[in-house]
């Protein structure tokens, strides 16, 4: 049986900008099961980011329901609802932003490590996570001692080691030159395809999105 992964149902958002409301999210839903793939697409503004850091409770929602794993959130605010975000982004959810999000006092084996054992994973098998991304022998090399497309690489590799039930990429290849991102984005799709993860992937290359099972075009939502 398929399971849900995520569901979202009527979500809004407005920002201010001076005095005035802008809205951002506009009664939108969507919906993710086991092992499928969706691309989040629109230009720059339309909503990418705010929409993944709302899947991943890093932002609430102004109204609409949220079901991530099983969770639900209905715009209750408040400590428990922010543990039990915390504990889904630490345990089940991977994020990769732009850049990628390491810790420049660690080696990027221990980057892995760090990343798994947040989630309560076994560490046994993080070097072999660099191994299978190509960046073995970059191991003991600290983030600002590789290209951005290896410490990309390294996101990707701590990611996948935590065995995320979901993963929420955000322009995950958007700072890398096009050669280097393909291979990037050819290794997430792979991985993705392999350990049968949910993928939320926001990009403004269509063509990538057509790599998806599914596309939402945050440009042209229906109005509410
Ligand atoms: N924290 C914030 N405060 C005010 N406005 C914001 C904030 N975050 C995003 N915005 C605005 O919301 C809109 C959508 O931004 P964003 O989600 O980053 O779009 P995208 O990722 O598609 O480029 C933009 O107009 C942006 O300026
Ligand atoms: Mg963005």
């Amino acid at each position: 049986m398929v399971a849900s992964l995520l569901s979202a149902r009527g979500l809004n958002k407005q920002f201010h900008s001076g005095n005035q409301p802008v809205s951002v999210l506009s009664n939108l839903s969507l919906s993710l099961e086991q092992g499928e793939s969706l691309a989040l697409t629109g230009r720059s503004g339309s909503g990418k980011s705010t929409l993944i850091s709302i899947l991943c409770g890093l932002e609430q929602p102004d109204s609409g329901r949220l079901t991530v794993l099983g969770e639900a959130f209905d715009g209750d605010a408040g400590r428990q609802t922010e543990a039990r975000w915390a504990s889904l982004r630490r345990q089940q959810i991977g994020v990769v932003f732009q850049e990628a999000n390491l810790m420049p006092a660690l080696s990027l084996l221990d980057n892995v490590r760090l990343r798994v054992r947040l989630a309560g994973q076994d560490e046994d098998g993080c070097r072999d996570w660099l191994e299978r991304l190509g960046i073995g022998e970059l191991a003991a090399r600290y983030p600002d001692q590789v290209s951005g497309g290896q410490r990309q690489r390294a996101a990707l590799a701590m990611v996948f080691a935590m065995k995320p039930a979901l993963i929420l990429a955000d322009e995950p290849t958007g700072s890398l030159d096009r050669h280097t991102a393909e291979d990037v984005t050819g290794q997430l799709f792979d991985l993705q395809a392999r350990y049968g993860c949910g993928l939320i992937l926001a990009t403004h290359d269509i063509e990538l999105a057509t790599r998806c099972n599914h596309h939402l075009d945050l440009g042209h939502q229906p109005e509410a």
